[in-house]
């Protein structure tokens, strides 16, 4: 373990909503946390807010009082950069500005001792031009929170060019000792987590725009069979639509116009409109009193259907003439005529799931389709019908979600594990993109992929070579 000591001094520099939360996590380890900001008077109020969630904590008994003051004991406002001085670790967690944020690194270099650690929070900056003017660029390293600090496990740290892997290892470490889960990643556009979750939103808003279905169903789907704990449209609207928008096309603009980071136009006409979610009392959904959210409407089968006998729900069974089975990217329409019977396709569902779509070709009578709907409800599960679509809803998101989680390893941005970790605990997934391509099974993953650029053409479907490799022996 090269974790640092509680003992030694961490200086956070930037009091606003992430220093603050670093600033509490640092200090709940145990360290001596100085806290400096440009702003007069922005350290003390934000130890003054730290106070005020920690004695929420105490009150809802998550903690002892006598530990909440001694958190914001050892958090002490500085009144400038030379007070940094004895800092064994800097976190930098400022304004999002190259410029602003080297002249601040430049200046630290002539503070703090030559051994101490200087990392920075930023988001979409990339750690190798923040750290290429300086004395010593091998010490500086990004270390990634995630909103709210406090409470969200994830930690990226990232690496630039010139990053010593020693003092990558002593921040992981540092940040495990700290109670987080720490991911190592390269300096890439959006590290791991704003890179790889990216299909979550894109594929939802593409969906939406292909009118496959609305946002309360898609949001439904989401959460009913794929085990997400918030819907896209739902988490967008949390996080506000520009804020949303802005990362995607920060994104897509640092990967050259990858058109698989294509933003969408329909949310910038939300940002457009003012509906930024509900911070502006609109956004997807209607947040203003009073406002009723969308239902979903399930299909529901005619009282007394007798449920459809003989097969169960995730098996590729043939029943009285008709095939159902998950979909695997190709349309209904084209797996009836393979078949040369009509079919049932389904979505992907995980554990625990208490909803899924399906999609039917022609030739299925509906009383069938009323029994299948019976069966499903028997079984727990929300049926929702969409048309006939390629990878339909969840199965095409988790698809692209793992196709970028390939892409990102195989560039080498971070190993799968880390990959999958940065996921479940940065995003709350239920399960990182690649185990659960792995579960579902790589070639049916990769057949979607290839379903959806073959009927679409639109190359952001292109697989990731690291998928098509694995996926052969799969
Ligand atoms: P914020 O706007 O809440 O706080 C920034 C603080 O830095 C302000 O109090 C400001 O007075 C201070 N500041 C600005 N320039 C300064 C300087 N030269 N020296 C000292 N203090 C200065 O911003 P927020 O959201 O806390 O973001 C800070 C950093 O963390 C950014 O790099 C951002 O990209 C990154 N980040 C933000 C996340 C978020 O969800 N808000 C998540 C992860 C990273």
């Amino acid at each position: 373990m090269t974790a640092l000591n509680p003992s030694k001094t961490v200086a956070i520099i930037g009091a606003g909503t992430m220093g603050a939360g670093i600033a509490q996590v640092a200090a709940a380890a145990g360290h001596p946390v100085l806290l400096y900001d440009v702003s007069d008077g922005a350290s003390h109020a934000a130890i003054v807010k730290i106070g005020k969630g920690l004695e929420r904590l105490v009150e809802r008994g998550k903690i002892a009082r006598e530990e909440a003051q001694a958190i914001t004991g050892r958090i002490t406002p500085a009144n400038d950069l030379e007070a940094l001085s004895e800092a064994t670790l800097v976190v930098e967690a400022i304004v999002e500005n190259l410029e602003v944020k080297k002249d601040l690194f430049a200046k630290l270099e002539d503070i703090v001792a030559e051994d101490a650690i200087l990392s920075t929070n930023t988001s979409s900056i990339s750690v190798t031009s923040i750290a290429r003017d300086l004395r010593f660029p091998a010490r500086v390293a990004g270390l990634h929170f995630f909103n709210p600090a406090p409470v969200m496990k994830l930690v990226e740290i990232v690496s630039s060019q010139m990053t010593n892997p020693a003092i990558a290892e002593t921040l992981f470490d540092t940040a495990t000792e700290w109670g987080k889960i720490a991911v190592h990643a390269r300096s890439t556009p959006g590290f791991i987590v704003n890179r790889v979750a990216r299909p979550f939103y894109a594929e939802a808003l593409r969906l939406y725009e292909e009118q496959v279905a609305d946002p309360a169903t898609l949001d439904a789907l989401m959460k009913g069979a794929g085990g997400y704990r918030m819907g896209p449209f739902e988490l967008m609207d949390l996080i506000g639509n520009d804020v949303n928008y802005a990362v995607s096309l920060s994104v897509f603009n640092s990967y050259y116009q990858d058109p698989r980071f294509r933003p969408s136009l329909l949310q910038l006409e939300l940002v457009n409109a003012g509906y930024l979610g509900r911070k502006s009392g609109r956004g997807f959904y209607d947040y203003s009193e009073g406002a009723e959210k969308p239902a979903t409407q399930p299909e529901i089968a005619p009282v007394g259907t007798t449920p459809l006998g003989g097969f169960s729900i995730g098996t590729d069974t043939e029943v009285e003439g008709v095939q159902i089975t998950m979909s695997d990217g190709r349309m209904a329409s084209e797996v009836a005529q393979d078949l040369g019977r009509p079919v049932i396709l389904h979505d992907y569902f995980a554990e625990g799931a208490t909803m899924l779509g399906f999609t039917v070709s022609d030739g299925v009578p509906d009383s069938f389709v009323a029994r299948f709907v019976a069966k499903l409800s028997e079984d727990g599960l929300a049926a929702v019908r969409l048309p006939d679509w390629p990878g339909l809803v969840v199965l095409r998101t988790v698809s692209m979600l793992a196709n970028e989680g390939f892409e990102a390893s195989l560039q080498g941005v971070a190993n799968e594990t880390d990959i999958d970790l940065a996921m479940r605990y940065g995003v709350n997934h239920p399960q990182g993109p690649v185990g659960r391509a792995r579960e579902i099974g790589l070639s049916r993953v990769l057949s979607v992929l290839d379903s959806l650029l073959r009927l679409t053409g639109d190359p952001r479907y292109r697989a990731s070579f690291a998928l098509r490799k694995i996926a052969q022996h799969d």
